[in-house]
């Protein structure tokens, strides 16, 4: 697993010194370029901006074309190293175009949001969206290591707090009940490190025990067929949710789910929905998308022989993955949400 620093910006200086390369690029959207790049510029050795139109519906194949013509008008080489800095949408892309780069090249993730600092940055999962559906194409790939700081939520917007903090919850009731009620307690401003580093550490380890996805990582994906498969289906509309806003939702009609095959008792789902819908809510779902949201879920990589597969809570704290999920039962899922 790649190795997380929780540490000044200053390190930066010494991380990069550490690695020799040929030369390096960093991977900005015009808000990472305008709120974070001022952040590190001065620890930077020489360097090429690489920037990309920020959002997910640029999550694509045209935008790694720019990253790989970037690379390939500088005569990057093998040695070369990119810096991915910004959220989910630049780790994930920057990650796969470094990947594929002439077979591989290094990359360091410099994550911005909470988002992608307690969860898209780490873990090695990279990725672009592809026909419509989200990470559809990708790779697993270990970015060299990753430099995680809070200073950079001071210009965040509150919406992509609020986003983060879906994936913080979601570690805590798959796999740590305090953890849950730590962030329950802490609201979703002024996160502290402390904070954020436990989070990582409970998908670190989740990851160690099964990089690759075979098995017990299934459970990181709590809230996300469901959540996946709305947000996919309201993507490139006025109703557009953020990525954790959409967890948000999917984990809540996936407790109902876990209730309603008995891995829940009502008492757990209650507290679960009753704490999540107080910062998750919805009118955006109508009945006539569910065809359309259940078609989604039926391309959730973790389906296999035509089945929808689920991880579901069978506790708060823990999860259990590999469920048969009957299209009935995500319909009164989706109930839930109305
Ligand atoms: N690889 C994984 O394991 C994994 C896990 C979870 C999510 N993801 C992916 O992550 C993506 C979502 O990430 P995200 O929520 O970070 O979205 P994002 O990258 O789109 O960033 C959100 C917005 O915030 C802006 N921004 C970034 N840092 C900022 C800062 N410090 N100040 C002001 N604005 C800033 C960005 O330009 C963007 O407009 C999705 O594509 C999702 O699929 C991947
Ligand atoms: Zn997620």
């Amino acid at each position: 697993m790649s190795k997380v620093y929780f540490q000044e910006l200053s390190f930066l200086k010494a991380l990069l010194a550490s690695l020799k390369y040929s030369q390096l690029f960093v991977l900005v959207d015009e808000n990472s370029k305008e709120n974070c790049y001022p952040l590190i510029g001065e620890y930077l050795s020489d360097h090429q901006i690489i920037e990309i139109v920020s959002g997910e519906r640029h999550k694509t194949l045209d935008s790694c074309s720019m990253i790989w013509n970037a690379l390939t008008n500088a005569t990057a080489d093998r040695q070369a190293l990119l810096l991915n800095l910004g959220g989910g949408v630049i780790t994930d892309m920057g990650g796969f175009c470094a990947g594929t780069y002439k077979r591989g090249i290094r990359f360091i993730n410099i994550p911005t949001t909470l988002l992608s600092q307690v969860d898209a940055s780490v873990g090695a999962k990279t990725g672009i969206d592809f026909n419509g559906y989200k990470n559809h194409i990708g790779l697993f790939c270990e970015a060299e290591a990753v430099l995680v700081n809070p200073k950079f939520h001071e210009t965040l917007p509150r919406n992509q707090l609020v986003s983060g903090y879906a994936e913080m919850l979601k570690h805590g009731l798959i796999a740590d009940r305090k953890h849950w009620q730590d962030c329950l307690n802490n609201g979703f401003e002024n996160f502290s490190n402390e904070l954020i580093q436990h989070s990582v550490k409970i998908k670190e380890k989740v990851v160690d025990a099964d990089p690759t996805e075979k098995g017990i990582r299934k459970i990181l994906n709590f809230g996300h067929t469901i959540g996946h498969a709305i947000e996919t289906h309201l993507l490139n509309t006025e109703k557009a949710l953020l990525h954790g806003e959409a967890i948000g939702l999917g984990m809540i009609a996936e407790a109902f789910i876990s209730k309603s095959k008995g891995l829940l008792n009502s008492e757990q789902y209650s507290t679960i929905t009753q704490e999540l819908q107080k910062i998750y809510q919805s009118s955006k779902i109508e009945k006539a998308s569910y065809p359309e949201i259940i078609r989604l879920c039926k391309q959730d990589k973790k389906n296999s022989n035509g089945q929808i597969s689920m991880s579901l809570l069978n506790g708060i704290g823990e999860a259990v993955y590999d469920i048969q999920v009957e299209e009935e039962l995500i319909e009164h899922a989706l109930n839930e949400l109305l």
